[in-house]
């Protein structure tokens, strides 16, 4: 297990940070990408190696994934971490923000892992660990887009998990609830922003404060939660197709299976 090379998305900031951090220490050689590259530089002292790497772009996907290829020669784990919520009611957000959340949140995620499997495959061998949500089993007040995205990740992951099986390749989903970092600020932003001066302003407005107070609020959990399964996930030889984990994410998703759908849209409306 030592050593083996793994490259975590968005590892500037919350979940990735944390992740980066958990898996370097535990002897995993970690490459951590981001645009704002210069905030995972405090990890060095743990062995991250920072990248450079918008998921947008096809070109910064290429020189990330050819740098680790010419540093390590092949590639054992990847987590597809990098995301943001585009909140907002499905008529007030544009379509090329409905475009820009599919290509950070599916394609960007897509677009790393066509790049990896080669190796992987040429291996025998490989992790690929995609960060869904409880946002990819049911769905929230105003959260179309992102959740779109997020049941996106899960079909996407289900079909290459099959895909790849005989090449040796595992892949597995992390959902996690409501968990402590700036997601959910970046999201009721989004919120607050599209819907001035329409119809919705008033209800996204009350949900967007409702969401800044409980990302503020200390129920949510730490990211750290999240890590360790992450790396649980990356030490097993068996891992699970699906981890649960966080705040609200298993009581909302029993929730889902057993109330009325009128019911469970009732509860969603109302949480804020
Ligand atoms: N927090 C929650 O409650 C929660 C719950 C369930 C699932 N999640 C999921 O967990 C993942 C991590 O979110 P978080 O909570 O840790 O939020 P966060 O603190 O806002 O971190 C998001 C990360 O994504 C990166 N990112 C965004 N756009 C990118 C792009 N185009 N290219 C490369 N990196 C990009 C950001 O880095 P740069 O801006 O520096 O590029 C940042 O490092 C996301 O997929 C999110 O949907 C979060």
């Amino acid at each position: 297990m030592k050593n083996k090379v793994v490259l975590i998305t968005g590892a500037s900031s919350g979940i990735g940070y944390q992740t980066a951090k958990v898996l370097s220490r535990n002897g995993y050689k970690v490459y951590g990408g981001a645009r704002r590259v210069e905030k995972i530089k405090p990890l060095k002292k743990f062995g991250v190696r920072p990248l450079k790497l918008d998921v947008t772009q096809s070109e910064s996907v290429k020189n990330a994934i050819n740098t680790i290829i010419a540093k390590e020669h092949s590639i054992y784990g990847l987590v597809n971490n990098a995301g943001y919520g585009s909140y907002g009611a499905i008529e007030n957000v544009s379509i090329s923000e409905a475009k820009k959340q599919m290509e950070v949140n599916v394609f960007g995620m897509i677009r790393i892992i066509k790049m990896v499997l080669p190796y992987m495959r040429k291996e025998h061998s490989g992790k690929i660990i995609n960060i869904s949500s409880i946002g990819g089993r049911v769905v929230s007040y105003f959260g179309g887009w992102y959740h779109a995205s997020k049941y996106s990740v899960e079909a996407l992951s289900d079909a290459i998990r099959m895909e790849t099986k005989p090449f040796g390749i595992k892949v597995s989903l992390i959902e996690p609830g409501g968990i402590k970092t700036n997601w959910g600020h970046i999201a009721a932003n989004h919120l607050i922003k599209s819907s001035q001066n329409t119809p919705y302003q008033e209800a996204a407005l009350k949900a967007g404060k409702g969401m800044d107070k409980q990302y503020n609020s200390k129920m949510l959990s730490n990211p750290m939660v999240v890590s360790k399964r992450i790396l649980k996930a990356m030490n097993s030889n068996h891992p699970r197709t699906r981890y649960v984990m966080g705040f609200g994410s298993k009581s909302g998703i029993l929730l889902h299976s057993i109330l009325p759908t009128p019911l469970f849209d009732f509860m969603m409306m109302h949480m804020s």
